[in-house]
């Protein structure tokens, strides 16, 4: 698999963590059913560590921005368009996951699905996000109906969140490496943003797409579900332990770059901020 295309302007401000997050040595000799699975989770947890989504300046840099400059419903715009994009990415992913078309598997990916897709009153994660940032003012540049594959997508996108909606249905489909990392990180970068946007708008921590999810343990239970099934499909297939973390590194270093060009929008905002002072 090749590494995501870089994302956003600049990613200086990066720390470089390309994680050739541990593949255990095997010696040459291919792990057997009982290794394959038992070194998963502490192999997920060591990727997830090295790319852990809060410690990315984005965030802070969020936080730390003036009212004045966030409140604009064009930079919130911007902010929703690609983590929505990043996030539906992985939503539709789920659906061509591999290696998991038994009954019992299905019963399991169904959970899931369900629970973005599928909540109470034909509501669903990505509505729940549109809602949230609507309420804190954006000017939301996509309709929701619009979200669809990479295809469609690529006028509203710019290239590195293009690349990323059209790597995440690549991995996805390939391995279930990049969906155990998303998982295992998720619950961390959603409490970041929450955090991050509540030092603006304090009543966005009550929006059901974040106070919902955190309530019911939602993403801490698809972390610990993702691993299971693939610690099942592993243990069949033990020869798939490779290629499941070769692609949740891909997909983690994915992620980082996301929060890169997210960090990016706000540098270009703080600039132009600037210069209205200057020269306005
Ligand atoms: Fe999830």
């Amino acid at each position: 698999m090749q590494s995501a295309a870089p994302i956003g302007e600049s990613r200086d401000h990066l720390p470089t963590v390309r994680t050739t997050t541990a593949m255990p040595a095997q010696n040459g000799a291919r792990p057997d059913r009982g290794q394959a699975a038992a070194q998963l989770p502490a192999i997920i947890a060591a990727i997830a560590v090295a790319h852990r989504p809060s410690k990315m300046p984005f965030f802070q840099r969020l936080s730390a921005l003036p009212s004045q400059i966030i409140r604009d419903p064009g930079l919130l715009g911007e902010l929703y368009l690609v983590y929505q994009a990043t996030m539906h990415a992985t939503r539709a992913a789920v659906y061509f996951l591999p290696h998991l078309d038994s009954p019992a598997m299905r019963k399991r990916k169904l959970r899931i699905f369900i629970d973005d897709d599928g909540l109470p009153g034909g509501d669903t994660h990505h509505y729940q996000l549109t809602r949230a940032f609507r309420n804190m003012g954006a000017l939301c540049p996509v309709d929701d109906e619009e979200f669809g594959d990479a295809e469609e997508l690529a006028s509203h996108l710019d290239a590195g969140t293009l690349a990323f909606v059209q790597l995440a249905k690549t991995l996805y489909s390939h391995s279930l490496g990049p969906w155990c990392i998303v998982e295992t990180m998720s619950d961390d970068w959603m409490r970041a943003l929450a955090d991050s946007l509540s030092t603006h708008f304090p009543q966005i921590v009550h929006e059901p797409y974040f106070a919902d999810c955190f309530a019911q343990g939602v993403e801490e239970r698809h972390a610990e579900e993702a691993i299971a099934v693939t610690q099942c499909v592993l243990e069949r297939r033990p020869d798939l332990l490779a290629e499941t973390i070769e692609d949740a590194n891909t997909m983690a270093d994915a992620l980082d770059a996301i929060w890169g060009a997210m960090d990016d929008i706000l540098s270009r905002a703080i600039s132009r901020h600037q210069n209205a002072r200057v020269f306005g």
